[in-house]
């Protein structure tokens, strides 16, 4: 929980005024990962853990942060070229100057803000602050964008100020949630669909590792750059357009680790749709299924994983949960695991004792409920 007293408390010490609120959540994705920035489609849906900004405009020209979980602040003039070294500040920071560049008449504010998204735990606590500040600034300076647009200035600024390539799935759910819904997005063209989400008789849990995971510096920028080459290789825009028989003529021209993250790609596609089928007969033994398969794709194929990771996964298996995988970049982070109701008590139970006897250190489960996209929770 956001400690909203915090929060408030903090405004009056560092600015004083009566500042608006917004709040937008981090995500989990069903399944779907590594296809956003491949032209393929996610399944993600909003989380009810999120961050929350109290901001008010201040008549000058400076931005004026404060961050509740450093405890530290930051400020900086809207025309300011470089802005603040810190990567935390940056994402504000980026997100000012892309609205601005995309004409909304920004003007100095004074905020402070706060979360309760685990960082590092690959559940986009960045995409949070990226869509917290962009629909609050676009809502308050009358901007008019739409919540793509919006998303789509939080993915720029990974881009530009960050130095992330991320696709778009992180931002387009923490902007377009809906409490008790997952989305498909087709990541080609935009367009999406809510799929009312209550799997009778089954849970959604997160295992942290507590690996925190960073994908700034990662080699997630890597992942993305063996893709397209695959795809100018192919001919296709993004790999989503390349089919098993042309990647199989390529194969003896790529080198094998290409060869590779392009096959997991092509698998992930298919799978996502094959768990939209699934769900649509309510089947979630088969959702589980495939879910176990994108982990196996993403370990050996992609290569995002770590020990940690694969042993939850490999823990989930051996306790017969339905469904278990590495979630959002990798290399670190969560697991998402699909879990009967009668298994759900002693599956978490096992897998942390299991867990710190393996690794010494503790995992922690995180229960998931779906929650809405970036809203004002207070005028
Ligand atoms: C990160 C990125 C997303 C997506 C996932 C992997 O969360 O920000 O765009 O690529 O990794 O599915």
């Amino acid at each position: 929980m956001i400690d909203t007293h915090l929060l408030q408390q903090s405004f009056a010490n560092h600015f004083g005024g009566e500042a608006a609120v917004f709040f937008a959540p981090g995500r989990i994705n069903l399944i779907g990962e590594h296809t956003d920035y491949n032209g393929g489609f996610v399944f993600p849906g909003a989380v009810t853990q999120g961050i929350m900004a109290m901001i008010l405009p201040n008549a000058g020209r400076n931005v004026n942060l404060y961050a509740c979980d450093l405890q530290r602040g930051c400020s900086f003039n809207l025309m300011d070229e470089e802005g603040p070294a810190e990567t935390h500040f940056r994402y504000v920071y980026g997100v000012v100057r892309e609205l601005l560049a995309a004409g909304v008449p920004v003007q100095g504010f004074d905020a402070v803000y706060g979360g309760d998204v685990p960082l590092g735990a690959g559940m986009s606590s960045s995409a949070a602050l990226e869509s917290c500040f962009a629909n609050a600034l676009n809502e308050l300076f009358g901007g008019g964008l739409d919540r793509m647009t919006l998303a789509r200035i939080g993915q720029a600024t990974e881009h530009k100020y960050v130095g992330v390539n991320c696709g778009i799935m992180d931002q387009f759910a923490s902007m377009h949630g809906r409490e008790g819904s997952l989305m498909r997005l087709d990541c080609r063209s935009g367009e999406f669909e809510y799929f009312p989400w209550h799997p009778d008789g089954y849970r959604l849990v997160l295992v942290n590792s507590c690996v925190k995971h960073t994908l700034v510096g990662s080699p997630y920028n890597d992942r993305r750059a063996s893709c397209e080459r695959v795809a100018a290789l192919a001919g296709v825009e993004t790999l989503r357009d390349c089919t098993w028989e042309r990647l199989d003529a390529l194969r003896p021209q790529l080198d094998d680790e290409d060869y590779r993250r392009a096959r997991y790609v092509l698998g992930e596609v298919d799978r996502v749709l094959a768990v939209c089928e699934a769900l649509g007969r309510g089947d979630y033994e088969e959702v589980g299924r495939q879910m176990y398969l994108t982990h196996d794709g993403l370990s050996k194929d992609y290569e995002v994983s770590c020990p940690e990771l694969d042993f939850l996964v490999n823990e989930a298996r051996r306790m017969e949960v339905t469904g278990a995988r590495l979630m959002g970049g990798g290399f670190g982070g969560c697991t998402i695991n699909l879990v009967r109701n009668e298994l759900y008590d002693c599956f978490l139970a096992e897998v942390q004792r299991t867990y710190r006897s393996r690794f010494g250190v503790d995992c922690k489960p995180i229960p998931v409920a779906i929650g809405d996209g970036a809203h004002q929770t207070k005028p």
